[in-house]
């Protein structure tokens, strides 16, 4: 019997990572955060002196990239080739760099099957940009979760106020829209909902409200 996997896809800041974590945690479900690997990726090319553009030379980093989660008290500590990196994995800065090896299709290709082997029983809540289209196709439930670009900006603000990084808002605005264009116009896997996908615009909800809509959708699909 194949593994149920949720799959929860949108754009920068959408509140993906934290809706993703409590319904897993409320199905009791193993958590994929996708953009975490990208992140990593990003991460280990860089300490390997590889351009970010090197197709040929990231595909075999990305094939062997050195990264561990671990679950601790309601987080995941990231650790990368021996060092732990959760705190400068969640940079805005490792995000630029994460988007940047994202649009090359050799390096998604070589990160399909570590992402794939993440469904595992009782099943699987998975959050990224391509969950629904091309990591988990089949999945029964798919999410596509959004939010206006000024209210997604308000919300990492906050965000990195409360983990202690300084950041402008109009900044912010900016740069999400940018990583918007590069994530949706990109010729391989770009963001868009999977035409089975159930669109939810949280600029209006809170996290409980986006929670129990997905929950609501997952007992009626199971
Ligand atoms: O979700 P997060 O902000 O951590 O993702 C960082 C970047 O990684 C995204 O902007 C996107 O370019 C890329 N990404 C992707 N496909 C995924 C997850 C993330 O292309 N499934």
């Amino acid at each position: 019997m194949s593994v149920p996997v949720l799959t929860i896809d949108g754009p920068v800041s959408s509140g993906k990572g934290t809706i993703a974590r409590r319904v897993a945690a409320e199905l009791g479900w193993q958590l994929l955060d996708s953009g975490a690997i990208y992140r990593a990726l990003g991460l280990y090319a860089r300490a390997q002196g590889v351009a970010l553009n090197d197709e040929t030379a990231l595909v075999p980093l990305a094939e062997r990239l050195p990264v561990r989660f671990c679950e601790q008290g309601g987080d995941t500590a990231v650790w990368l080739d021996g060092a732990d990196v959760s705190r400068e994995l969640r940079d805005e800065k490792t995000g630029e760099l994460a988007s940047q090896v994202a649009v090359l299709p050799a390096v998604r290709a070589a990160l399909l099957a570590r992402q794939q082997g993440f469904a595992e029983a009782p099943g699987l809540v998975a959050d990224g940009r391509d969950m629904g289209t091309v990591v988990f196709p089949d999945a029964p439930l798919k999410i596509y979760l959004t939010a206006s670009a000024e209210e997604r900006a308000r919300r990492r603000h906050n965000q990195l106020s409360e983990k202690g990084f300084g950041a402008n808002l109009a900044t912010l605005i900016e740069d999400i829209r940018a990583r918007d264009e590069r994530d949706m116009q990109r010729a391989v896997a770009p963001l868009k909902p999977a035409a089975d996908a159930l669109t939810i615009d949280s600029t209006h909800l809170g996290i409980a409200e986006v929670v129990s809509r997905i929950l609501e959708a997952a007992a009626t699909r199971r």
